[in-house]
Order: C-alpha cells, then sequence, then structure tokens
C-alpha cells in the first residue's frame, strides 16, 4: 500500500512516498482503512530521528477511519466502525491503511467529519490533559504560550468553557482568531511581560507553553506556583525552571469525550489545511516552520 514516510532518518529531504505492506493488527490494536490523518510537529522530529525509528516508517500518529481488522483479544469494535485514534509507537498514519490503539481509539460520531476527528488524538488530547492536570477554578487566569496552534485553540477553548480567562500569546495574525474563541490576545516579543500585567494585573494563576525555549524562559516568572507551570514543548527546561510536563490519558474515555464536546458545537479543533497524502512535504514544513495556524490533515 501507499504511504508516506522516511527510510533514512533526515531533513525534509528525507520525505518519500513509500510502498510498505498492509500492517497486521497485534493486541490492543486495530486497522483502519484511513480517512483522515493528522499533521504534528513530532511527525518531523521523529522524521528527524529524534525518537530512534528507523526507516522505513510512515510519518503519522493520529488517524480516522474505518475499521478492516481487530488485533487479537480486541472487543468493543467491529469491522466497519467509523473510529478515531492514535497510532501505536507514533507512527505509520500518513497511509492507506494504519493501525491505532485500540485503548486509545474511539467511534466517531456521525456528526463529527473525519477531517476534524483525525485532529483529535494528539492536540486536543493534550489540550484536556493539561487542563485536568491543573485543575483551574472559574475565574483563575491561564496564560497559554502559543495558543494559536494545534494545541493552543483548543486549550483556549476547552479553558473558556471552564470559565477560566485565558491569556493567548501569539504573533499578531492570530489575534482575531483568538479573541473569537474567548482568549485575550497578546503578542510576544519585547515587552511581553508588561503586555500581560496589563490585561492580568491581579497575576497569572498558570501558564501552559508550546514553544519552549527562550519563549517559556520568559514567561515562567509570571508563574509563582510553578507546579502550575507547564509545558509540552521543552520537557528539560520546564523541570529546570520549577514546572511540569503533561502526563498524557491516552484513552477511549478522553477520545471520546472530545468528540461528544466537537458535536455539541463547544470544541473546534480548527483544521485550516486538508491536503492530500501526496503532498505531505508541503504540509509538514508548514507545521515545522513553526507558525502553523489550528490543524492540518492530511487525506489519502
Ligand atoms: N504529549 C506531548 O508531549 C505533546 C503533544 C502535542 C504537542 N506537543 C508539543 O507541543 C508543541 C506545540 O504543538 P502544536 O501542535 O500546538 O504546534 P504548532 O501548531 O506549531 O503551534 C505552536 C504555536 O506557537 C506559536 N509561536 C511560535 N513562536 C512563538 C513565541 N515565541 N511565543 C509564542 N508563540 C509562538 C506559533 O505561531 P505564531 O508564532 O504565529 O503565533 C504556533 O501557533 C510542539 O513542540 C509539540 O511537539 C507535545
Amino acid at each position: 500500500m501507499r504511504a508516506y514516510g522516511f527510510i533514512d532518518a533526515g531533513g525534509p529531504e528525507k520525505l518519500t512516498v513509500l510502498d510498505v505492506p498492509v500492517p497486521e493488527p497485534g493486541p490492543d490494536e486495530l486497522r483502519v482503512r484511513v480517512r483522515a490523518a493528522g499533521v504534528n510537529p513530532g511527525d518531523w522530529r521523529l522524521r528527524n530521528g529524534d525518537y530512534g525509528v528507523r526507516g522505513p516508517a510512515a510519518l503519522g500518529r493520529e488517524v480516522a477511519g474505518t475499521v478492516t481488522a481487530l488485533g487479537p483479544g480486541v472487543s468493543g469494535f467491529a469491522v466497519g466502525d467509523e473510529v478515531f485514534g492514535g497510532c501505536p509507537g507514533m507512527v505509520g498514519g500518513w497511509a492507506e491503511q494504519a493501525l491505532v490503539t485500540a485503548s486509545f481509539t474511539a467511534q466517531r460520531p456521525a456528526g463529527v467529519a473525519p477531517e476534524v476527528a483525525a485532529a483529535l488524538p494528539v492536540a486536543a488530547g493534550t489540550a484536556y490533559d493539561a487542563l485536568t492536570a491543573l485543575d483551574l477554578p472559574a475565574g483563575a487566569v491561564l496564560l497559554v504560550n502559543g495558543a494559536g496552534g494545534g494545541v493552543g485553540i483548543p486549550v483556549v477553548q476547552l479553558a473558556r468553557a471552564r470559565g477560566i480567562r485565558v491569556v493567548g500569546v501569539a504573533g499578531p495574525g492570530k489575534h482575531d482568531l483568538l479573541a473569537g474563541f474567548g482568549a485575550i490576545p497578546v503578542a510576544y516579543g519585547d515587552g511581553l511581560l508588561d503586555r500581560v500585567r496589563a490585561v492580568a494585573p491581579d497575576g497569572v494563576d498558570a501558564a501552559f507553553d508550546l514553544v519552549g525555549g527562550e519563549a517559556l524562559r520568559t514567561v515562567a516568572p509570571l508563574v509563582a506556583d510553578r507546579s502550575r507551570l507547564l509545558s509540552v514543548a521543552d520537557k528539560p527546561l520546564v523541570r529546570e525552571l520549577g514546572g511540569r510536563e503533561v502526563e498524557r490519558d491516552r484513552s477511549t474515555a478522553v477520545l471520546t469525550e472530545l468528540a461528544r464536546l466537537v458535536a455539541a458545537g463547544s470544541l473546534d479543533p480548527h483544521v485550516t489545511q486538508v491536503r492530500r497524502l501526496d503532498e505531505a512535504a508541503a504540509a509538514l514544513a508548514w507545521v515545522e516552520e513553526g507558525h502553523a495556524v489550528g490543524k492540518v490533515i492530511l487525506t489519502p
């Protein structure tokens, strides 16, 4: 079958169309005919060789599709079900058929398009888990660093739905979008701390960083209680700063809840590009450049 990934790890020039065998599902796995697959920053890191995965390997860590086979002992799903979920080992989704982890897969409600469902497991799932970890009360102020990207947009919406006030740090081109989702947009760059203090004069109760590096270092002083400083973009630095990573809950229950929120109209992962699988290099280049808006989806 046709897939898209790499043979030797390395830069963007290593991306290529692959001809690989149709995968056989093992325990806790389903095989799906892929209808849509998400693009995430982790995909270019995997291609770079950062996670030690050797090629040939198809990229893609989340998909929506139609079940074509069940692994041994898997229950709760049947061939023909429309599902969405995360791929085992964070690989294999950019393909005609892919494996998903059964315990991190959910039924896709009819009202949730495959292109939307495929955008949920990684980014919206991470957003959901971050809010669970922070457990902020209504009225608290949450700063989201990198608020206009794949994780940022769902975290803004999920936080607003809980009555949390959100300061969204993003490039100026994303400010109208963020304001539309109920965040107070603030531009990054020189003077950021003053701009945040101007819109949140009583301080910030927590921060969720999606950028890392200097951008994380800059906002850390805003959070007095460092157990409320989270990052999924720079784990070593957030630990050094006294903060925490986000522990992921890769479960069917979380995915089911996210799909329910989408169907109810209270969560929109904001898919801004849907591209064909053979355009995967261009799709990944946009995400790798680091300023993508919302989510990018591939269709086989
Ligand atoms: N479980 C996990 O560990 C996990 C899961 C999901 C994601 N992640 C990681 O989390 C990070 C974010 O993922 P994502 O999918 O949201 O990426 P993304 O879609 O690329 O979003 C990142 C956002 O940060 C903004 N940004 C860039 N420089 C900035 C700066 N200096 N200050 C504030 N914002 C800035 C970008 O756009 P603008 O500059 O235009 O505002 C972009 O919207 C990645 O590093 C990813 O690998 C980890």
